[in-house]
């Protein structure tokens, strides 16, 4: 047994971490993974230039559903892997300073900078950690292959975590054409696991039937904020761009699958399908604020939210949401009103126990 399954065997026995048959395997695996890397020669070491480099072992690309144990499995495995460079990044600020460094590359000479930023990260890191991958913008997406080919080839061992499988990533964005070779590149270079746990951990500090709002005041305000932080562990999301077809979809705040919006950047915008499904298709959750009653004069906005609430319904993706009424009450008279009774069905539905994922209904 490694050091990695004993820190884990040790949480558990602190009573720190609940016994999950399906984590199990993916401890195994990093456990593997982190024998594998300390048997490595460190760089300079005696005779090393006389040795034949090893190949470097295969890293990993851990998916599954939100609030698993993902992060936290990659994190065990980052504290204990003996590796003399290691980093450890949430897959948004590594892009960030990707694009800082390509910018910088391309202003002061390359003509082609991906490679030798690829090869300045190499240097830095032998092991890479990346949390929660997702690639939604088209300037990340253009270029993830190529890096990831130069980290590859310059011997770099990544770790990664994603809500999606490999064949999900990116799923609305334009010319997704070339984005497929990346795939194709994770699944040479990198072990893909799945992280099937049947318990969302964080979900378990969320009761379903309070997740839509009213009245929108000070406290429902702040239940909402309570909310969030409960299921992404953050007091605020960083903004994001979701490529939506060629046009930008703006997120003003992504963590942990989670999405946040006020109604009026969601139904007040010209947004269509097409954003609404790319949404579903990139988060578990979205959170919506504000949701105001709706009279006869705003049909365009009721007609947005009808959409949005039906793209969200079909993709089985959870709502939390603060509104000036309770769901048969936002939109009472107007073109289609009476079809809105659907949507009112539906969103009392998505305040299910069931909707939310949970075995045992609340009372
Ligand atoms: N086996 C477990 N027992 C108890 N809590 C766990 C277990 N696995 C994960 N957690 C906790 O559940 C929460 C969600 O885990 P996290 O690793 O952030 O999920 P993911 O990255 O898959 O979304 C964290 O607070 C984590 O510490
Ligand atoms: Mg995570």
């Amino acid at each position: 047994m490694g050091s990695l399954l004993e820190a884990y065997e040790r949480r558990r026995q602190a009573g720190e971490i609940r016994p999950d048959a399906a984590q199990l395997p993916v401890v195994q695996r990093l456990d593997r993974l982190a024998d594998d890397l300390a048997r490595l020669p460190q760089a300079g070491g005696l005779f090393s230039v006389f040795r034949k480099p090893l190949p470097p072992p295969k890293g990993l690309y851990i998916h599954g559903e939100v609030g698993r144990g993902k992060t936290m499995l990659m994190d065990l495995f980052f504290g204990e892997v003996q590796v003399a460079r290691k980093r450890r990044v949430h897959f948004h600020a590594f892009m960030q300073d990707v694009h800082a460094r390509l910018h910088q590359a391309r202003q002061s000479h390359a003509r082609d900078a991906i490679a030798p930023v690829a090869k300045a990260i190499a240097s830095e890191a032998r092991l890479l950690c990346l949390d929660e991958m997702q690639i939604t913008d088209i300037a990340d997406a253009m270029i993830v292959g190529r890096l990831f080919e130069g980290l590859f080839q310059a011997g770099t061992v990544i770790v990664t975590t994603s809500n999606l499988a490999p064949q999900e990533l990116y799923r609305d964005g334009l010319n997704r054409h070339l984005f497929l070779p990346f795939i194709g590149l994770i699944g040479e270079r990198l072990d893909v696991i799945a992280l099937h746990s049947a318990t969302d951990y964080r979900l378990g500090r969320v009761k379903a039937h309070e997740t839509f709002l009213t009245p929108i005041s000070p406290e429902t305000d702040a239940k909402l904020q309570d909310l969030w932080r409960r299921l992404t562990d953050t007091e605020a999301g960083e903004p994001m761009e979701v490529d939506v077809l060629g046009r930008k979809l703006h997120v003003p705040q992504a963590a942990h699958g989670c999405a946040r919006f006020t109604f009026s950047e969601l139904c007040e915008k010209p947004l269509g399908p097409p954003d609404y499904l790319a949404l579903a298709h990139n988060f578990r959750t979205v959170f919506v604020e504000h949701v105001p009653q709706l009279g006869p004069e705003r049909r365009n906005e009721a007609k947005r939210f009808v959409l949005l609430i039906d793209t969200l319904y079909d993709e089985k993706v959870r709502l939390v949401a603060t509104s000036a009424q309770g769901p048969d009450g936002i939109y009472p008279a107007g073109d289609h009103a009476f079809e809105f009774g659907r949507t009112a069905s539906r969103l009392k539905e998505m305040q299910s126990a069931s909707w939310w994922g949970k075995k045992i209904a609340e009372t």
